[in-house]
Formats: C-alpha cells, structure tokens, sequence
C-alpha cells in the first residue's frame, strides 16, 4: 500500500529499468475480471487493439475506434493493482499530426487512468513520439509487423527476410527508441534480427513472434489461454486449452435445461415465511 492507501503499481520507469535485469511479462487485457487474473503474473498489461479482432470480431484492427479503447482501458484499470497498463492508440487517432496524436493521447491518459500509450510506426512516427514523451505521456513503441498497416502492407507475415525488410526495421526501431519510447514491441520478425535489436536498443525489445531473444514477451491473452479454436499461429502457445472447455460446459447447460435437471432445488428460492412473533 502507498501512503494514499492505495497499492503501488509498477510504472513505464520500472519497466524500462527490467532491461538487462529481469524479462518483462506482458499480456493483453480487455476486461476487468480477466484483469484481475492476469494482474499479479505480469509486469505490464496491454489494452491492444487486438480487442477488435478478438472481442468484436473484426477482420482487421483498423476498424476500432478511440472510444471502444477507452471502455476497454477503463474496465482494466478498475482491475488491476501490480501491473503497469498501457492503452493502445488506434488507426487514424494518432498519425495525421503530433497535436493528433498528443490530443487523444490525453483523452486516453485522462480518461482511463492507464499509465501510457502504444503506438504502431516507425521512422514516420518518431517526431510524435518525442513530441508526446517530452509532454509527458509515456510511449510503447511498435515495429516490425504493424498490424494497423495490413492494408499497404498486404497482409499479416514474419518480416526480416530480406535486406531491405531488415534495414526498415533497424531504421524504424533505432528512430522509435532516439525519440524516447520507454519500451518497444518487435512483432513478427525473425530471430537474428530481433536479438540485434535487443542488444542494440536502449529501450527494452517486448517480442511478440519475435524469439526469445528480446528482453520481454507479450502474447494475446485469449490466445495463450487457447479460447480460439480454429487460429493458432507458429509464434503462440497454448498455455490453456480454455476453447473446448467453454464449449463442453454450455454443452452440458444446454443438455441439463432441455432436460429440466437444471435449475436444481439448491439453486431455487423458496419462499421464507415469518413465524406470526416475527421471529
Ligand atoms: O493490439 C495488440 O494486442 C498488440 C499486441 C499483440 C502487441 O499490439
């Protein structure tokens, strides 16, 4: 407990300090309860846009907005206690300008009680990134596969294969961590790529389909827990096979109501009578 009472959290300073001492445990989180789950495993909690494809079923993540972000951020922050929480900024919130980009930043911060921002870009985006670090909003920085590009980049793959896909990467990684990104995400990029990085980087690499080369992991929860069923990319592994689970539990509801042995007499009021005394 703090001095105001409440438990201390780890900040966007503890976490950049982790590199080179601890590995960084990173999952995401869209909800308070699976918060509450996850709060006292990780080092930090990440309100991803993934959310679209995960909770809502988008395709892309292009298609969420700075308000389902917001909910989402909120719901999270009542849950946790221990984790640094970062809140993802989505398409089109952030990249036509760094007064954008610092505006809804502040809606984000302000709104949800989150510790920081992520951010998606590279070379492109570093003058914002700066801009928003040296006005005090924390930045995850993101590089390699970006999903928020799916559309000009034609799709999600595992980058680094060639040389100027390899010199992009150094580039944009170099560029996020120079404009003061406290950490950065390295997504789906091969393993000698993303161990130079590392090594290279000031700020801690959070890989993700990245080796375990980088100073820290991030999965999405729903993956790691195996509620997917049908999508198991190379990079994830099922630490719970949640899927099945859920899937046989509403089958045996749905046997038991068609059946009439649920509800049972334990899970049904009765009526409580008063005796006339009222005792
Ligand atoms: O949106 C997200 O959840 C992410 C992580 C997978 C890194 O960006």
């Amino acid at each position: 407990m703090s001095a105001h009472g409440k438990h201390k959290r780890l900040t966007t300073a503890s976490i950049r300090q982790m590199k080179g001492e601890a590995r960084i445990v990173c999952l995401t989180a869209y909800t308070t309860p699976i918060a509450r789950l996850l709060d006292t495993h990780c080092d930090l909690l990440l309100v991803g846009d993934s959310l679209g494809m995960v909770l809502y079923g988008m395709d892309t993540t292009v298609g969420v907005t700075l308000d389902m972000m917001i909910a989402h951020g909120r719901a999270v922050m009542r849950g946790v206690e221990h984790a640094c929480v970062i809140v993802d900024l989505p398409f089109g919130t952030y990249q036509e300008s760094k007064e954008q980009a610092f505006r809804n930043a502040v809606r984000l911060m302000q709104e949800t009680g989150c510790d920081g921002v992520k951010l998606e870009g590279g070379e492109e985006m570093a003058e914002t990134i700066a801009f928003l670090v040296a006005r005090g909003i924390p930045v995850f920085g993101h590089v390699g596969l970006m999903p928020q590009l799916v559309h000009t980049a034609g799709g999600f793959r595992s980058l680094g294969h060639s040389d100027a896909e390899t010199q992009k990467i150094w580039r944009d990684a170099i560029a996020v961590d120079q404009a003061g990104a406290f950490a950065i995400v390295v997504e789906g990029t091969v393993e000698p790529l993303a161990r130079e990085l590392t090594e290279k980087l000031a700020a801690p690499t959070v890989g993700i389909g990245a080796s375990p080369a980088c100073d820290g992991q991030v999965l999405v929860s729903d993956d790691m827990l195996g509620l997917f069923t049908d999508f198991k990319p190379k990079f994830v592994k099922r630490f719970a096979d949640l899927g099945p689970t859920v899937s046989e539990a509403a089958a045996a509801y749905a046997d038991e109501v068609r059946s009439g042995a649920f509800p049972g007499p334990e899970h049904t009021f009765q009526v409580r009578r008063q005796s006339p005394s009222g005792k």
